[in-house]
């Protein structure tokens, strides 16, 4: 089967400039290949500052790398320009350990849940709020949340209203940087489980990043370890 997502020989350094002025690199990733299935679900686990998050990033376009390759159904999309990567992003979306840094503290979950349909500007606006109930439905969450603020919702809620927003450009792929390590067991218990629901329903892919080897293998069909 050709792989939905495959990574080739990643590499990512930072120059860091020193308080002196001096330049120093540092090899955040070094190296990294792998390769994800339509449906499937791998889990990436590895000590803290072992490179996950850059990895996400690199997936996401939110940075380029260095050295290698990333492929979305045997296309290169390492270094792909502004106007592929808006399709891109639709395409694969991350949920980040903070839910704080996707939701905007001004928005309603109305306009959060709405806003990329906006941006496309291919719908009606009830078509987008029956669309942003359906969303919430998906991650268990009642319709009267439209009109409620980010800070009114406890963590966990926060967090499965980061998976719905995640979820309003239709993604295949979602990755999955830390989603639960921020909540309670019990809370994290749940939000695993809609996940697990959730990638069955939309048949997504999943690249779910833990340092927690117990989490990954709840939700994982494979599992890869990255080392310093
Ligand atoms: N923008 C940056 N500039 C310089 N160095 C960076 C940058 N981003 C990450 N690094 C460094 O790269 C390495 C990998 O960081 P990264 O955040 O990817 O690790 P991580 O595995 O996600 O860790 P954690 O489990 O703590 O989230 C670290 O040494 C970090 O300090
Ligand atoms: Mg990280």
């Amino acid at each position: 089967m050709a792989a939905l997502l495959e990574i080739k020989d990643l590499q990512k350094t930072f120059k860091v400039k020193s308080f002196f002025g001096a330049t120093t690199e540092v090899h955040a990733l070094n190296g990294v290949s792998l390769a994800i299935g339509k449906g499937e679900s791998l889990g990436i686990v590895g000590e803290s500052g072992c490179g996950k998050s850059t990895l996400a990033n690199l997936l996401i376009r939110l940075d380029e790398p260095t050295v290698g390759g990333i492929f979305l159904d045997g296309q290169n999309i390492s270094h792909a320009k502004e106007k592929d990567l808006r399709k891109l992003r639709s395409r694969i979306q991350i949920v980040f350990q903070d839910p704080y840094s996707s939701l905007s503290p001004r928005m309603t979950v109305e306009q959060i849940l709405t806003e990329p349909m906006r941006v496309a500007g291919d719908k009606e606006p009830k078509e987008m709020r029956k669309t942003a109930i359906d969303l919430l439905e998906l991650v268990g969450m009642r319709e009267s949340s439209l009109s409620r603020y980010p800070h009114e919702f406890s963590g966990g809620q926060r967090q499965r209203l980061s998976i719905a927003r995640a979820l309003t450009t239709e993604p295949e792929i979602l990755i999955l940087d830390e989603p639960t390590s921020a909540l309670d067991v019990s809370v994290q218990a749940q939000v695993l489980n809609i996940l697990t629901d959730l990638q069955k329903k939309l048949n997504l892919t999943y690249l779910f990043i833990s340092h927690n080897l117990a989490v990954v293998k709840y939700i994982s069909d494979r599992t890869a370890v990255m080392y310093r």
